[in-house]
């Protein structure tokens, strides 16, 4: 086992600080909740993403802040607008908001980058998939719960389903531009066949799933 470095523990205490439990007692007994820092939160994300091995390094600071799923909370605000929400992008690192629309449903698709899934409220189905042939062909599934993170490799296809009747709210982070990886592929619902992903499209169907959960209120 290494040894913590004086840096690094300063950065584990200053996350405690950040991250913190849910709540705590002040002298007077008040109750204060946590919340989480998202500048910090981000720079955590890009520290681990220089280690030798991002993606487990980036699950570890995953898995510490949606621990305490109400500073999230705090710190992202409840879960509005069904959607794809940029908290940070570069060309090494994309870190998305994911806000699922109830009883929504995404087509399989890749992303040509290793990806990492956390839940901080609500629950979020993965399918996974693999090509067979010319459609793709599901070969396992994983179903996530608030404080769960989710690592998906490289050439991992997956389709994802929100299976409650309300919003849910995970932090998607991928190792690359998000926006603008080319080479990226979906596939039909209804025959399974492959076709380019149309990012466009899909951050269509976020916006209809959202209206139509909002006009059903
Ligand atoms: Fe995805």
């Amino acid at each position: 086992m290494g040894t913590i470095s004086r840096r690094g523990f300063l950065a584990g205490a200053a996350g405690v600080l950040a991250w913190g439990s849910a709540s705590w007692s002040t002298a007077r007994g008040a109750t204060m909740t946590a919340k989480l820092d998202v500048e910090r939160f981000i720079e955590d994300l890009e520290r681990a993403n220089g280690e030798s091995e991002p993606q487990a390094a980036v699950d570890a600071v995953l898995a510490r802040t949606v621990s305490d799923p109400a500073a999230v909370l705090a710190g992202l605000g409840e879960p509005g607008v069904a959607g794809l929400h940029t908290i940070h992008h570069s060309p090494e690192l994309t870190v998305l908001n994911v806000v699922w629309a109830p009883l929504m449903l995404l087509m399989p698709h890749n992303h040509e980058m290793w990806a990492s899934i956390a839940i901080y409220t609500g629950r979020e189905d993965n399918i996974l998939w693999q090509r067979k042939g010319a459609v793709v062909e599901a070969i396992g599934a994983r179903s996530l719960s608030e404080k769960e993170v989710f690592a998906l490799p490289e050439d991992a296809i997956h389709s994802v389903t929100n299976p409650i009747r309300r919003l849910t709210g995970a932090i998607h982070v991928y190792g690359g531009d998000f926006f603008e990886v080319e080479g990226r592929s979906e596939w039909d619902p209804d025959t399974l066949s492959e076709r380019a992903l149309d990012l466009g499209a899909a951050q269509d169907r976020f916006r209809d799933a959202s209206e139509r959960f909002e006009s059903s209120r």
